[in-house]
């Protein structure tokens, strides 16, 4: 009821001075007494996936929180786990703005944020203060101003700052808006990406006497070859789990509507199906190999449990998050 109301106000203003003043908002209330505004007890529905124990399987998607600034009201809403970035070695702006549009009929949101961020010891630091003792996953990719054949150590850089502050660590290497990105998902830049990480995570394992896994997070817009070998590398390069899906180029869905032809990636209900798709495909080439953190469109306890029943061990939510709320975490994890 709240958020209804709240929402009313908020999709009149542009959609990222709404943001920053939410981010403002929860960061100065996530662990005062006004976290009550928004907070919510949900029943504990325990699940372990990558060796980890999750409260919940609903988690909060990356790049709401690119800074890790709010982690402690997010967990006051009860999200299951929570995932901050996509952060970067160094801060950078991201995109010129406008680059974030609604597309309220279709429920759904077009982004070119460009990997916005302060940088990743600010998020560290960010970390350190907060108080949520759950599952922390920290999204990590490379500055837009790195070459991509130097891409890895963007990575490394990020790997090796987080590693002792993360849960999980979760490989960004499909944002459509970083140029040449998405280039990383294919044949040998994949294989030597990730070499490249598991070799430092064995390092760090032994440093940190602390085993955290990897995610790897895909687009939904690879083809059936393009799956099967990305599936192929994560199972030949022991990753610990993949994360699909990200925000689609593909505009089939919204093309008649308001904002439908700003470029960057689109999320929200229009990628629902084909995301699911991808949760289904991949884990029929995967067999139980990795889990799979879905990830795309879920609006409702119906459209998170499509993901479940398609493969998924774990979901997030974004876009259906800024559209209902808080509420969303709670139907859905009631509903299982
Ligand atoms: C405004 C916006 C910013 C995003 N930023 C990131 C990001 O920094 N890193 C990332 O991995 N995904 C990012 N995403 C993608 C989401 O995490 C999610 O994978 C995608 O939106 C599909 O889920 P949804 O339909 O529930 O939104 C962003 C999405 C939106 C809408």
């Amino acid at each position: 009821m709240l958020y209804r109301i709240a929402r009313e106000f908020f999709f009149m203003q542009d959609p990222e001075v709404v943001h920053e003043m939410t981010i403002k908002g929860l960061k100065l209330t996530g662990s005062t007494p006004l976290s009550c505004l928004y907070s919510q007890k949900l029943p504990s529905k325990p699940v372990t996936v990558m060796g980890l124990t999750f409260d919940n399987p609903v988690g909060l998607a990356a790049g709401l929180d690119k800074n890790g600034e709010c982690i402690d009201a997010f967990a006051a809403m009860g999200f299951g786990f929570i995932e901050v970035g996509t952060v970067t070695p160094r801060p950078q702006d991201g995109n010129e703005k406008p680059r974030i549009f609604r597309i309220t009929e279709a429920e759904a949101i077009i982004n070119r944020m460009g990997f916005n961020n302060a940088g990743v010891d600010a998020l560290v630091e960010n970390v350190k203060a907060a108080n949520y003792k759950g599952i922390l996953g920290i999204n990590i990719g490379k500055n837009k101003d790195t070459p991509i054949e130097k891409g890895n150590d963007d990575y490394l850089i990020c790997m090796d700052k987080v590693y002792q502050h993360a849960s999980y660590i979760t490989i960004n290497i499909s944002s459509p808006n970083t140029p040449g990105l998405r280039t990383l998902q294919y044949g040998e830049a994949l294989d030597s990406l990730l070499s490249s990480l598991k070799e430092r995570q064995s390092e760090l394992t032994k440093t940190h006497e602390k085993y955290v896994p990897l995610a790897v997070k895909i687009a939904p817009d690879l083809t059936d070859d393009e799956l099967a070998q990305v599936a192929e590398s994560l199972v030949k390069y022991k990753m610990d789990g993949v994360i699909a899906t990200n925000t689609t180029l593909d505009r089939t869905l919204v093309h008649d509507m308001p904002h439908a032809s700003e470029a960057g990636g689109l999320s929200g209900r229009p990628v629902q199906h084909a995301s699911t798709e991808i949760v289904r495909k991949l884990a029929v080439l995967l067999d139980g190999q990795l889990p799979i953190i879905g990830v795309g469109g879920i609006d409702s306890a119906v459209s998170a449990k499509e993901k479940f029943n398609a493969g998924a061990d774990l979901v997030q939510v974004y876009s259906g998050f800024i559209y209902k709320g808080p509420k969303l975490v709670k139907n859905i994890v009631r509903n299982m």
